[in-house]
């Protein structure tokens, strides 16, 4: 077998309380590759479909090659690749675009070389990839788009990611208005330091957030998700984001916040007419300001990126 095509899921970085520390995977939107090794040596990005001609060709630069690259290099193979990637993460959106072209391409190289690395030690490959594209080898996209359902990073050296347990009926709703946030833009506001008050509160949900999902305590979960640290300097970038909170919490969810980077708005909800309610209360309020939005529904994915054929 010389081609495969894979898929790889957008993910909810930070969570909230979990800044560079915690994701998850989504059912949909998903990135789609189609790999096929080469006789020669070399990696070539062929064809990029759905970035409106925005992302790189330069196997130096785009996060498909460069992840592959760092996996062939751990291998010490020069195995020629061709890389076709069908792109259905918006970009610049908060959803871990860059990441879930990453882990497909992973996924691929991974399977047509027979598997030499389990999906934990795919991670860090993909997180070169991730420092390509911002700047920062941040881990909380990669790991649960490869791994599925929530992922912990404890550690980051050495890499010690856990698989978080979470209730089979919590909903994610994700509100995309039609506005790119870079990642690496994103990072700069952020400040160098916390004050201690801070990292307690921060502490404190992030710890209680664990336990909620393990012992599917929904109250708790919802106690949980709040961020004193990313999202206080970020949320000026998403328009009335204290009024958005308010309506969707209002409309039956169970927390809300920025996924990832923004400018994608999340929710948690405990069953699917709260994820839509929670969904049209959120679209309501960036219609007031003309903002177009795309809304995706679905339960936390627990299966991570898949060979498709
Ligand atoms: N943890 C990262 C950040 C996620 O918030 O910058 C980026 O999607």
């Amino acid at each position: 077998m010389n081609k495969i095509k894979t898929s790889a899921p957008a993910t909810v970085a930070n969570v909230c309380c979990g800044f560079d520390v915690l994701g998850f995977a989504v059912d949909a939107p998903a990135d789609e590759v189609i790999l096929t090794l080469r006789n020669e040596p070399g990696l070539m990005v062929k064809r990029i479909e759905g970035d409106g001609g925005r992302l790189p060709l330069d196997p130096k630069k785009n996060t498909a090659s460069v992840a592959i690259q760092s996996y062939l290099n751990q291998l010490k193979s020069s195995q020629g690749v061709e890389i076709e990637l069908i792109k259905k993460l918006p970009l610049g959106s908060g959803m871990g675009s860059s990441a879930a072209s990453a882990v497909a391409a992973l996924v691929a190289i991974n399977y047509l070389m027979n598997e030499p690395l389990s999906r934990k030690e795919l991670i860090i490959h993909a997180m070169e990839a991730e420092r390509i594209a911002c700047g920062s080898a941040h881990a909380d996209n990669v790991a649960p788009s490869l791994l599925g359902g929530f992922v912990l990073i404890r550690e980051y050296h050495p890499l010690d990611v856990v698989n978080v347990p979470s209730p089979p009926e919590l909903y994610c709703t994700l509100i995309h208005p039609h506005l790119e946030l870079k990642t690496e833009d994103s990072r700069k506001v952020l400040r160098g330091s916390i004050a201690l008050k801070d990292a307690v509160a921060q502490s404190g949900n992030i710890a209680a957030l664990m336990i909620g999902l393990t012992q599917h305590d929904y109250d708790l979960i919802g106690r949980s998700l709040f961020d004193v640290i990313a999202e206080p300097v970020r949320s000026v970038f998403i328009p009335g984001f204290n009024d958005i909170r308010k309506k969707v919490i209002d409309a039956g969810a169970l927390g809300f916040g920025i996924s990832g980077s923004g400018p994608t708005v999340f929710a948690l909800s405990k069953d699917e007419a709260s994820a839509e309610r929670a969904g049209n209360a959120a679209v309501a309020h960036f219609k007031e300001v003309n903002l177009p939005t795309d809304v995706y529904i679905s339960k936390v994915n627990s299966e991570g990126a898949k060979i498709i054929s």
